[in-house]
């Protein structure tokens, strides 16, 4: 099973085993307020755009990113494939990552 590894604000807080295919906010929302911090997610969809997690940029061109999170990211000034090449982390969002391999998240507080 993939190993989901959370950091928050650079601490590791929450490594943990998923079954292939959980959605990435459904583990975010089991653990919320325990290990990671609650994310302002409301749609749980990918419409809303309130579930932004970051990623290795390698492992983020290992998921597919559908042309309504790069819309909804875009909506919010973030770029996943912009970030790719300029940033160490990449923005998604939760609602849209199923989980497919080993995967660090790095979460920041606000
Ligand atoms: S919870 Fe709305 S975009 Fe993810």
């Amino acid at each position: 099973m993939p190993v989901l590894t959370f950091m928050v604000d650079q601490q590791l807080v929450l490594q943990t085993e998923v079954p292939q295919a959980t959605r990435l906010i459904d583990v975010i929302r089991h653990n919320a307020g325990v290990f990671v911090p609650a994310l302002p997610w409301r749609c749980g969809q990918g419409s809303c755009g309130a579930c932004v997690v970051f990623i290795a940029p390698d492992a983020s061109q290992a998921l597919p990113c559908p042309r309504l999170e790069q819309a909804v990211l875009a909506r919010r000034g973030l770029d996943p494939v912009a970030s790719s090449a300029t940033l160490p982390h990449v923005p998604r969002l939760a609602c849209h990552i199923q989980v497919a391999s080993d995967l660090t998240i790095y979460i920041h507080k606000e």
